[in-house]
């Protein structure tokens, strides 16, 4: 992170919920899910915020409403300090451009007859002005930065290994020049030493762009290593909040200690030992 980015804060959310109606039937009553009951926080430009929690407490749900996928039913949604209008039609390119989304699954948003360089092309094509050449020469480009080559740029997405299309999805991710990165469960599919991988090239993409992530997991392990700050969720609520120091060395919540008890230690000494190496080099910067 650079000098002049400090305490800027990126995504600041008041207050934000969601809820869904699910219709009744002939015998049953409709009833209402709050999915998201009032959330709030602020994250600073640079910094990775981890999400955790358990299956169903609203983690996606928060990540469609932060990258405007799905609209809020209350509460205010600040981007790079501008509040932003989420009623359909009214968001702004600027505002799309800013903020991308990662999801677990890249198979299936990838479309199989596309090849990789249309799929990265895509994006630019619909949102900027540029040339097919100019276009194409970003495109290679981005394919380095995450770990692929040129030679890649003619070929279909069943022709790479599922950590390699997860490198597509997040070149994808990248080619408007994103701000904001929201990764839902982005190694979740992965072998474990490729999960080491691509969260090796998450953190230098993150240092080189300067971007800011909100990472949602179900791995504490991932999560003791990526995280600035980390926010628990339950049943639609944040239960617990702070930097990764503060939640690990003295979760405050009942069900924070219940889920630290429950995640086995997976092996990822690779990570910490990046990590430390990252966080060292960061310092010497400063
Ligand atoms: N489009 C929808 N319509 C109705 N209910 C929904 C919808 N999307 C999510 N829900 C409900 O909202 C709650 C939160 O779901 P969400 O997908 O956000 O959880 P999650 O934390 O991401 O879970 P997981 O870890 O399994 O991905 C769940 O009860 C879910 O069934
Ligand atoms: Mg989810």
């Amino acid at each position: 992170m650079t000098a002049n980015q400090s305490n800027k804060t990126m995504l600041e959310i008041r207050n934000l919920k969601r809820d869904y109606e699910l219709p009744g039937g002939m015998l049953k009553k409709g009833r209402t899910i709050h999915a998201v009951k009032g959330v709030s926080f602020k994250l600073e430009a640079g910094k990775t915020l981890a999400i955790v929690g358990e299956s169903g407490c609203g983690k996606s749900t928060l990540a469609r409403m932060l990258t405007f996928i799905d609209e809020p039913t209350s509460g205010e949604l600040l981007i790079d300090g501008k509040t932003v209008d989420t009623r359909p039609g009214h968001l702004t390119a600027e505002m799309r451009q800013k903020v991308q989304i990662v999801f677990q699954n890249p198979y299936g948003s990838l479309n199989p007859r596309q090849k990789i360089g249309d799929v990265l092309c895509e994006p630019l094509l619909i949102n900027t002005k540029m040339s097919s050449a100019e276009r194409r020469e970003r495109a290679t480009e981005m394919l380095v930065k995450v770990g692929l080559g040129p030679e890649h740029y003619n070929r279909y997405p069943h022709m790479f290994s599922g950590g390699q299309r997860q490198r597509i999805a997040i070149a994808r991710a990248l080619m408007l020049n994103p701000k904001l990165l929201v990764l839902d469960e982005p190694v979740s599919a992965l072998d474990l030493s490729v999960q080491a991988q691509v969260l090796n090239l998450l953190a230098d993409l993150q240092d080189e762009f300067g971007l800011t992530y909100v990472f949602i997991s179900h791995d504490l392990s991932v999560v003791k290593y990526i995280a600035d700050e980390v926010m628990v969720m339950y049943f639609g609520e944040a239960v617990e909040y702070g930097t990764r120091e503060e939640v690990f060395s003295d979760p405050k919540h009942e069900y924070t200690r219940t889920l630290f008890a429950a995640t086995p230690q997976a092996d990822i000494e690779s990570i910490r030992k990046r990590m430390a190496a990252k966080a060292a080099a960061r310092e010497q910067r400063a």
